[in-house]
């Protein structure tokens, strides 16, 4: 492990994460039927600025809902949690929500942990410049990998902030493993503060995962353009349908790319055909009543303390807590 001190109130710590098997996924997702890309490969340079337009496009309303949220109940948020936790954020590479909650927690220490190192680094030491009172342990890690707390880090009780309804990417039984890692991370009497997206009209949903930018699209199909980029591919992005749809029944939309016509595509020296109207599954992001939620981080050991929502019910923000044993 490397830690260096680069200013007074950050350190970086490099937990050696589990390098990522680009090719080996692609191929194996590429064979299987329906086929599959795993999302995590969407965010290469391109693909980080296209999602940070889309936080902030009309019909994309998870963002903007969720900070009103946090904002309207930061305090709330503080009389529950008090102040001089350790607040640690799994995928929290850009610390861009993390501002709203830091005047009312005063938190002994902020833990960012991305995969993403350039990322992480930048946002990090914006956000100690920004608050020079605040002590930062930023680890570069893969959170879905490894969970860690970087061994210098203060003690306190410890608040997981994890934001964006990121945990709707994870199938329903992967987010409980994953909540489950979270409580075991926070410990006993630890909190987690987790933006949950709700089931709402099919239209806003599908709208806001097909927008009439069609800068979803382009996110969707940055996908293709980075693997023909890094992994010797020749997918001609012409060919490629975005679709969102609602797939109600198991409660998440459901991104894929669709082939328009029948072709043969050729990853580092593989072939894979695909007839017209095929697809490969890039995405999903489930949806969940506050009750479902509920129940879901009940199986990973969290007690409900506190559930906000927006005036229109679009989104909730849940205050968990780790049950004592
Ligand atoms: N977790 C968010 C969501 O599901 C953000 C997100 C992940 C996203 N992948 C996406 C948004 C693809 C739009 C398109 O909404």
């Amino acid at each position: 492990m490397e830690t260096n001190l680069t200013k007074q109130n950050i350190q970086f710590h490099d937990l050696h994460a589990t390098r990522s098997d680009f090719l080996g996924d692609v191929l194996s997702g590429l064979r299987k039927r329906p086929a599959s890309i795993p999302p995590k490969y969407f965010y290469d340079a391109k693909g980080s600025q296209l999602f940070d337009a889309i936080t902030e496009l009309p019909e994309y309303y998870p963002t903007r809902t969720e900070i009103g949220i946090l904002n309207a109940n930061a305090a709330e948020i503080a009389r529950h949690v008090g102040t001089g936790s350790l607040l640690v954020e799994p995928g929290g590479g850009s610390c861009a929500k993390v501002h709203i909650l830091l005047e009312g927690l005063q938190p002994c220490a902020y833990v960012p942990m991305d995969i993403s190192k350039d990322h992480l680094r930048l946002a990090a030491k914006e956000l100690a410049a920004a608050y020079p009172w605040l002590e930062i342990h930023a680890a570069c890690t893969d959170f879905t990998q490894q969970m860690e707390m970087p061994p210098s880090a203060p003690g306190g009780t410890r608040v997981a902030f994890f934001p964006g309804s990121s945990i709707g990417n994870f199938k329903p039984q992967d987010a409980i493993v994953f909540l489950n890692s979270i409580a075991e991370l926070v410990g006993t009497g630890g909190y987690l503060l987790i933006g949950v997206d709700l089931k709402k009209d099919r239209a806003i949903l599908q709208a806001a995962y097909d927008d009439a930018a069609g800068i979803t699209a382009q996110f969707n199909l940055n996908l293709l353009a980075h693997i023909n980029r890094e992994l010797n591919a020749d997918f001609d992005l012409e060919t490629w349908q975005h679709k969102a749809l609602y797939n109600e029944s198991k409660g998440r939309i459901e991104m894929h790319l669709i082939s328009r016509r029948e072709q043969t595509v050729t990853v580092d020296g593989q072939s894979f055909h695909f007839s017209q109207g095929e697809g490969i599954h890039t995405e999903n992001s489930y949806k969940y009543t506050v009750d479902e939620f509920n129940a879901l981080a009940a199986q990973a050991g969290f007690q409900s303390d506190a559930c906000w929502l927006d005036d229109n019910s679009l989104f909730s923000v849940h205050l968990y807590r780790v049950q004592g044993g």
